[in-house]
């Protein structure tokens, strides 16, 4: 099971970084967004991404040109009918998804394997939008996904073996180490990342130490590339509270009930990064 043409739903933060590996690893891509707005919008992520690459002497413009041209962009769901994968990364919302995946599922032929990105739902709950759960696997990349050297493939109770195998050896395609779990809540990563997260809010709130103290003690004292808070607001806070509710949901833990605080936060508009506010404030800088 080679795969070589791969489809990508939803052009967003993962959704882009995933259609610049695959189509860096020489896959032809198929991107599709609601409108040709986003399509725009999407491949003008990449294209920055990617002059960033050549400013840094990291890719030559001709590479740059040939991964550009290996990517097309589209409105239409039809212009998946020849992919060997699709790979989903747009909302997480599981009704949505069900919806997207039983449309793709009369549309792409019977050896098609689906993906989804999805960091919290189960991804039994979309395989079984399809009649294809045998062909059905979770593909987790972390952001920023050129950087980020992790995907976590993800089996449900019914992928196949060979499925599993072949997207196992996709993510080792597109240059990523393969973590391998079950479809269990937050897989591995956030399983273990979401408490973390929470506790560092929970700190916080406890007046322990100051944003900056919590977060300089875990770059410095555990050597982490970004501190709890600061992580935070690079994740998203409105993304971080749906996961650790999903979470609790799933396992009526403590460790993933979501701090006052974030969702005060997260009721007030400030996301993190992406709204100019969140621990910290981005609009001064
Ligand atoms: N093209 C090629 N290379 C690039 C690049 C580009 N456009 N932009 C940056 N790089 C390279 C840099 O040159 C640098 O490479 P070297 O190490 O060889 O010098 C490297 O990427 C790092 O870039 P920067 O120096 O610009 O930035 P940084 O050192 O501040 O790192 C970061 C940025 C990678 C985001 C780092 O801060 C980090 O790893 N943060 C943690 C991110 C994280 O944890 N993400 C996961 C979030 S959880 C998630 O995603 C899942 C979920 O379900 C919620």
């Amino acid at each position: 099971m080679d795969i070589n043409k791969v489809g990508v739903v939803g052009c967003g933060l993962m959704g882009s970084g995933i259609a610049q590996i695959a189509a860096q690893a020489g896959c032809d891509v198929v991107v599709r967004e609601v409108d040709q707005a986003q399509c725009d919008k999407g491949q003008g992520k990449i294209d920055k991404f990617l002059g960033k690459a050549v400013e840094k002497g990291k890719l030559s413009q001709e590479d740059k040109d040939a991964v550009m041209g290996r990517i097309s962009f589209t409105t239409e769901l039809s212009g998946f009918a020849a992919c060997d994968l699709v790979v989903e990364a747009i909302i997480e919302n599981l009704e949505i998804k069900r919806e997207l995946f039983a449309a793709l599922d009369t549309i792409c032929p019977a050896h098609t394997i689906f993906a989804t990105n999805t960091s919290s739902l189960a991804v039994g709950d979309m395989a079984s939008a399809t009649n294809r759960g045998q062909n059905f696997v979770g593909l987790h990349f972390f952001n920023p996904v050129p950087l980020m050297k992790l995907v976590e493939v993800v089996r449900t109770l019914e992928t196949s073996a060979d499925v599993f195998d072949a997207a196992c050896a996709f993510g080792e395609k597109v240059g990523k180490v393969v973590v391998r779990a079950k479809d269990s809540p937050g897989f591995v990563v956030n399983l273990l990342l979401v408490p973390y997260l929470l506790d560092s809010i929970r700190a916080l709130e406890a007046g322990v130490a100051t944003a900056e103290d919590i977060d300089a003690g875990m770059k410095l004292g555990c050597g982490h590339p970004m501190g709890p808070l600061q992580l935070l607001d690079f994740v998203g806070l409105d993304t971080t509270l749906y996961i650790a509710d999903i979470m609790f949901h799933e396992f009526k833990e403590f460790r993933y009930s979501a701090p006052p605080m974030l969702r005060r936060l997260v009721a007030s508009g400030r996301n993190g990064m992406k709204s100019g506010r969140g621990f910290y404030d981005y609009a001064r800088k």
